[in-house]
């Protein structure tokens, strides 16, 4: 069987929009034109409508009241309006906040405008494995401490943090707890309540949706959450959020989150199944490749985990250093591939990744890795090609360019 090329394999970046999504969209773009906050005609009120049953589906796919669900333009202001908005509302209680080195820069960079802003940071460090424990939390929190944002996984690596005993200890602490669900909203267990999460960014795009739509859930009791908005205007998402509704996106949002909730274990299966083809052919084809972040789980032949095994790193993902090549290189050698590297993420910048940092990788090493993000749309057909592809490429990179004692 032939496979098309190029092949698409960097789902941590973004996905394609499931077609059951554009469907579900089309009218919201044409004839269902209306102003969710248009309250005096019908066109308005079809549109709220829309609106609500989206609500209502992300909330049921975490376990959230719909009133709890704030849109936003993405994870990205999720986490800006859920970090600034926390702690600038908790200013009197005190200005201390906890997070972790293998945070996304959407949540760091909050962090730097807080520091700025006269609060103190703590930045946990996490073990090789990517994985910051819940002790490690504890141990951090202070009478001081207004919130801990720390994510559900990571982008790069795909590490699982243990975000229910995380929110655990937040909630015998009495500090808020934010999450930046991104990675792991819809592939893996995502409970608000049983996780004592406070508050939870979310992004359509990661999950067959749209760009530029996300949602922020805001714990509305026990605790009731306060946040300064970001954004001032008309007031719209109860005050938290002004700015006209982006109806059609958010329709996408809900009807993404619908199908990956119904898909997602058997999906979780098969992406697991795909990737440990992946990597193991990866491994038995070519010396000197290492793991980066945690081990992959073991699995029955149907993709589920043996009994006893946990899965800490997203189905999806694999993220391996090849020594002694260049990263880039091997992106441009790859060219029918579409990955990325640990040296490439933060846009036009060759600094190796500040997550491979944070787990000790040698920047060497850093420099030479790739990030395989599996996706919905992936066949084993194309797994193969890849094993091929990455197998010649880096074979005939390391002959161009011998690494002495290598
Ligand atoms: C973990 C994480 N947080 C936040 C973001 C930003 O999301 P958005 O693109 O919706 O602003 C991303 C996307 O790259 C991400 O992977």
């Amino acid at each position: 069987m032939t496979v098309k090329l190029p092949i698409y394999m960097d789902h941590h970046a973004t996905t394609p929009i499931d077609p059951r999504v554009l469907d579900a969209m089309m009218p919201y773009l044409t004839r269902v034109f209306g102003n969710a906050a248009s309250r005096s005609h019908v066109f308005g009120w079809e549109a709220e409508a829309a609106v609500d049953e989206s609500r209502r589906q992300v909330a049921e796919a975490m376990n959230a009241s719909p009133k709890e669900i704030v849109f936003t333009s993405g994870a990205t202001e999720g986490d800006n309006l859920a970090i600034l908005g926390a702690a600038r509302a908790n200013r009197s209680k005190g200005n201390h906040v906890v997070t972790g080195a293998t945070e996304h820069h959407a949540v760091l960079d909050s962090c730097h405008e807080l520091e700025r802003e006269g609060f103190e940071v703590t930045y946990l460090g996490p073990d090789r494995a990517g994985r910051i424990e819940a002790a490690q939390v504890s141990d951090a929190i202070e009478d001081r401490t207004v919130l801990v944002t720390l994510m559900l996984a990571n982008n790069e690596i795909g590490t699982i943090h243990p975000v229910a005993e995380i929110g655990a200890v937040c909630r015998e602490k009495g500090v808020l707890f934010h999450t930046d669900a991104v990675q792991g909203f819809g592939k893996i267990p995502f409970d608000l309540e049983a996780m004592n999460v406070d508050l939870a960014s979310v992004s359509a795009h990661k999950l067959y949706g749209p760009k530029g739509i996300g949602a922020l859930y805001v714990r509305a009791r026990r605790p009731r959450v306060r946040l300064e908005p970001i954004l001032h205007g008309g007031g719209h998402e109860r005050g938290l959020r002004s700015g006209t509704l982006n109806v059609p996106g958010i329709v996408g949002l809900g009807k993404a989150v619908e199908i990956s909730m119904a898909e997602r274990e058997e999906e979780a299966r098969r992406l697991r199944r795909l990737r440990r083809r992946l990597f193991d052919a990866i491994i038995a084809e070519v010396p000197d490749v290492s793991l980066n972040g945690p081990e992959l789980p073991s699995i029955e032949a149907d993709g589920s985990l043996v009994p006893g095994s946990e899965d800490r790193r997203l189905p999806g993902n694999l993220n391996l250093s090849f020594a002694g090549v260049e990263g880039e290189a091997l992106l441009l050698g790859l060219k029918d591939i579409a990955v990325s590297s640990g040296s490439a993420c933060t846009s036009a910048s060759l600094q190796p990744s500040h997550v491979l940092k944070a787990i000790g990788v040698p920047d060497d090493l850093a420099h030479a890795s790739i990030r395989f993000g599996l996706g919905r749309p992936n066949t084993a057909e194309e797994v193969d090609f890849t094993i091929g592809a990455v197998a010649a490429t880096v074979r005939r990179l390391r002959e161009l360019m011998p690494v002495s004692g290598a």
